[in-house]
């Protein structure tokens, strides 16, 4: 992708994608076909904030670099065109491809009922016999309807080898339902999840549903449901999303934990509608996912520039034992690793409470690993993203609260937030030490922090609106010392870089 004038915003993302211009929310329709990445994404060519939705769509052959397609779905006459999943139809089950395989997408259509403010949302179907490149909706669209649920939306599909056809998870609501095919045409309803498991804290949206191994051990899988949950205005933590663990035939999904047991996929705020990639190479050792970086809470307010939105990193999803039971596993692709600059090392540094160590002064994009003892600090961490702006400072805290075993965020003094009364805020997720050391990963861009503990079972996705120029990063301690057993940080090169 060439640099372009778009690219140089002092808060343009230099590694995540972004819409060339214009709104983004969801990634849809992820799917891998003759060695290329698709991602389309809910976009409105036409503004910055949320409007009539068509698919943007991007390519890439490494996840790292993306090339900007032309938007492949538009509106018709059944309505906008909201969130759903593509597959390979590798059997030409639905007999667009002559016998051959195409790629066939699977999304909800949203049309306004006139006068109101309510709408109808039916699912359609697309499909594409030049690799992705031009879609031709189906004349027979939608091929589902039940206009009992207001909420009825984002179609995930993928073929159930074991039963020989293809399965369509679906939110409705407060809940799942399940769907089976032959032909991706005509669809049954088989089964429904969850109205009494998880969190109902917002509507249900987004959910897939795969199949991985535990611990790598081959035999030894399960299956994850993920489901996202919308913005509910009484909570502080806006939209997010949950995960189950469980068992699944074919038709029917059941939870393995108890139904108010929450997993959270992310505990950071900026994480939302993520779901995986269909057909990627590695997919059921391990599971590719992407997510929106962005909270429905003040999605539409942020200050960016002539785009709005922007992806999470790509993930690797697995499966491992912890503590508390199977839990998701979360990596970035080895490939990212490639926009590594020469990086410095230090072993063995020790904290002092008021040292504030600055590691550098410029660090705009980077990666960091870190690896601390506990000592007598009470708290410790990273200042980032810190400096001066209109005489005052700023700074975001990646800390870990020893007392309480907390790994926080604080980006309350993280630059602009004066956009959503929430934004500016504090918070965390539990972290045991095990051995007494705290292991930490983190990726940091122009405005975002995705940050990963307890190697992976932890995340933490945020986003930031530092001012211009303020790219310190500084090592703290409080009440005593830390030693810091080994770090690694690594400055990153902008995918837009020649
Ligand atoms: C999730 C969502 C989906 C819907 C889409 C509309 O963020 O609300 O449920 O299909 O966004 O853009």
């Amino acid at each position: 992708m060439k640099q372009t004038q778009t690219y140089n915003h002092p808060l343009r993302p230099q590694f995540h994608f972004t819409p060339e211009t214009h709104w983004l929310n969801d990634p849809n329709g992820m799917v891998y076909f003759d060695g290329e990445y698709h991602l389309f994404y809910q976009h409105h060519p036409e503004s910055t904030v949320w409007g009539p939705m068509h698919w943007g769509h991007a390519i890439s052959r490494d996840l790292v670099r993306w090339e900007h397609q032309p938007i492949a779905l538009y509106p018709d006459h059944n309505g906008f065109i909201f969130s759903g999943s593509a597959v390979v139809d590798w059997q030409d089950t639905s007999g667009f491809f002559d016998g051959g395989a195409g790629l066939v997408a699977i999304y909800t259509q949203t049309e306004m009922i006139e006068g109101t403010d309510e709408s109808k949302q039916r699912q359609s179907i697309a499909y594409s016999r030049d690799n992705g490149r031009t879609w031709t909706p189906y004349a027979g669209n939608p091929v589902l309807t039940d206009e009992s649920y207001p909420d009825f939306r984002d179609p995930k599909v993928f073929w159930h080898e074991a039963s020989k056809h293809w399965v369509m998870v679906l939110a409705a609501g407060d809940r799942l339902f399940l769907y089976t095919s032959a032909d991706l045409l005509d669809w049954t309803f088989a089964s429904e999840f969850g109205a009494a498991e998880g969190s109902h804290d917002g509507v249900w949206e987004c959910p897939d549903l795969f199949a991985l191994p535990v611990d790598g051990r081959k035999g030894s899988e399960k299956w994850v449901m993920i489901v996202s949950i919308g913005d509910n205005e009484q909570l502080p933590e806006g939209s997010r999303t949950q995960y189950f663990i469980g068992e699944f035939d074919g038709k029917t999904f059941v939870n393995d934990n108890a139904p108010d047991t929450i997993l959270w996929m992310d505990h950071g705020r900026d994480n939302y509608a993520g779901v995986t990639w269909s057909d990627a190479p590695g997919n059921g050792e391990d599971r590719l996912l992407i997510g929106w970086m962005n909270n429905w809470k003040y999605a539409n307010l942020i200050p960016t520039g002539e785009w709005r939105g922007a992806m999470t990193l790509p993930r690797k999803l697995s499966l491992e034992h912890r503590a508390g039971g199977i839990r998701l596993i979360q990596h970035t692709p080895d490939a990212l690793n490639e926009l590594r600059l020469g990086g410095t090392e230090w072993s063995d540094l020790t904290v002092q409470p008021g040292d504030n160590l600055p590691l550098v002064e410029q660090g705009e994009l980077l990666e960091l690993a870190v690896e601390f003892e506990l000592g007598a600090a009470s708290e410790f961490g990273f200042k980032l993203k810190s400096g001066m702006h209109n005489d005052e400072e700023y700074e975001t805290i990646v800390g870990y609260d020893a007392s309480a075993g907390e790994l926080f965020i604080d980006r309350s003094r993280a630059g602009e937030s004066a956009f959503h009364p929430q934004f500016a805020c504090k918070h965390g997720a539990p972290l045991g030490a095990s051995n007494g050391r705290i292991k930490l990963r983190m990726w940091v861009d122009r405005s975002s922090l995705e940050l990963f503990a307890d190697d992976g079972a932890l995340v933490m996705t945020d986003q930031l609106f530092p001012h211009a120029g303020n790219d310190r990063i500084e090592l703290y301690a409080v009440g005593g010392s830390v030693r810091v057993v080994s770090l690694q940080l690594n400055p990153l090169q902008s995918v837009y870089a020649e």
